[in-house]
């Protein structure tokens, strides 16, 4: 089938890229010239592993090619995904504004019936508001659909989570906008055997805020729980693989550390939140995850201050500054928090990722990047481990601690085991653990 995908940042390039590798003929539209210009010599604009491989095959295959034209995706295909930026307003509440272009444009070119998805996450009645943008703009009587179809594809490991997802969920008005969308992943479905979900488009819309605010939830719970277990002389991993081998709460998601971050998760919990009040409800709940989110960062601030004494002028190397591995994106990263902190400490600091380094540099060009950890570790009094990379992880432990001034570590990520790292030699504070 023919398909249009409008947006190409990290979901809707994964998306179109996986819907042409199931054997749909894709058109990955953007306005950002640089993008499409990149994509065309097959170059990306993103990092995520797996996807250049994916991108060379089908454009090879002539099955995905790029454009810069809404009006050459309206024509190309009836069914046009939405995966255009829905970033946060100044209040939390997300700003609509390219999926409302998106909407009137595809009204301005299209001639025949068009199914629009929304691809990208958006609050709860957007579906409808799109609906009348769509109608007010449109030419002739020309009949249409809306569809919601929420992602749940994590960066880092999205192309697997596109052929193997938990479930497919889509929201529909009609029978033909449903066939359609069931045609489209009828490959997923019967390879890896997943539910398809149909629903309402609001139903739809809210799956997804639901789902993301509640596994942040989980990880706010359990970073509470890890302040608990430092109280009281606990471990939190030793606790959360006890309250996980429980079906009922399950394992995953339980990992303690200096917080959720992304461009999903703080952005979603917020328009959740914003959503809630504007239709009365004051969701407290997800107020408290955002506070704990929020405040797990300034306590790592706390450790670094008692540990350091005096921070100005001392050196801290910092592994890791995407907001998780096996990415490049820096969007809402812990990182981005403690760096500046630390700056305005008057920090000498010394910076290692193995992707993330030309993002965060954009933001930072004056800071010293190292591409070898022990190089960035070297002369260090203090080293802070803000992103489990597997290269951290497999770190020679002697090489690093003799290359520090001091031997001193902060893991925001729990990394490594507190009792082998006493014994060899280092000073050594994790997230909720003795
Ligand atoms: C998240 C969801 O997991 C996806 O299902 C969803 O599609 C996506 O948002 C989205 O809305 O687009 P993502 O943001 O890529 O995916 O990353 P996650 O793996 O969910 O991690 C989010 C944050 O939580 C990271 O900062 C991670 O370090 C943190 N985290 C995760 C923890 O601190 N502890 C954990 O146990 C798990």
């Amino acid at each position: 089938m023919k398909i249009t995908v409008v947006g190409t940042g990290y979901v809707g390039l994964v998306t179109g890229t996986c819907f042409a590798e199931i054997g749909h003929e894709v058109l990955c539209v953007d306005i950002d010239e640089r993008k499409i210009n990149m994509l065309r010599k097959l170059q990306m604009p993103i990092y995520e592993p797996g996807l250049e491989d994916l991108v060379k095959k089908n454009v090879a295959a002539k099955r995905l090619n790029f454009s810069t034209s809404v009006k050459e995706g309206t024509e190309f295909a009836e069914v046009i995904f939405i995966a255009v930026g829905t970033p946060p307003g100044a209040r939390g509440e997300a700003n609509l504004s390219y999926v409302e272009q998106v909407g009137r444009k595809v009204a301005e070119y299209m001639t025949s019936y068009r199914l629009l998805v929304e691809k990208s996450t958006v609050p709860a009645n957007t579906g409808g508001e799109l609906k009348r943008a769509v109608t007010k703009y449109l030419r002739a009587d020309i009949d249409f659909d809306v569809a919601s179809n929420p992602e749940f594809l994590r960066e880092g490991s999205a192309i697997e989570d596109a052929f193997s997802p938990d479930r497919i969920v889509v929201g529909v008005e009609s029978e033909r906008a449903s066939k359609l969308l069931r045609e489209i992943y009828d490959p997923v479905i019967k390879k890896s055997g997943c539910a398809f979900l149909e629903m309402s488009v609001t139903s739809a819309e809210l799956t997804k805020h639901a789902s993301n605010s509640f596994l942040a939830m989980k990880i706010s719970y359990i970073n509470a729980v890890s302040r608990i277990c430092e109280l009281a002389g606990a471990d939190v991993e030793e606790v959360a693989r006890g309250m996980g081998l429980d079906k009922r709460i399950g394992p995953r998601f339980l990992n303690a550390g200096i917080g959720f971050g992304g461009s999903c998760f703080p952005k979603d919990v917020d328009a959740f939140v914003h959503l809630a009040d504007r239709l009365g409800y004051n969701f407290e709940l997800l107020k408290e995850v955002q506070h704990i989110n929020k405040t797990q960062r300034e306590l790592l601030m706390k450790k670094i201050q008692h540990e350091l004494w005096v921070v100005q002028d001392k050196t801290v190397a910092i592994f890791g500054l995407a907001f998780k591995p096996e990415t490049d994106d820096i969007r809402e990263a812990p990182s981005l928090y403690v760096v500046s902190q630390l700056l305005e400490s008057k920090a000498k600091l010394k910076l290692w990722d193995p992707v993330a380094e030309s993002n965060f540099k954009e933001q930072y060009p004056q800071l010293e990047y190292h591409p070898d950890l022990l190089d960035c570790a070297k002369g260090a009094d203090l080293l802070l481990i803000l992103t489990e990379w597997p290269q951290v992880k497999a770190l020679d432990l002697i090489k690093l601690r003799d290359v520090m001034a001091c031997p001193v570590i902060i893991d925001g990520r729990n990394v490594f085991d507190p009792e082998k790292m006493r014994k060899l030699g280092f000073t050594y504070h994790s997230i909720g653990r003795k």
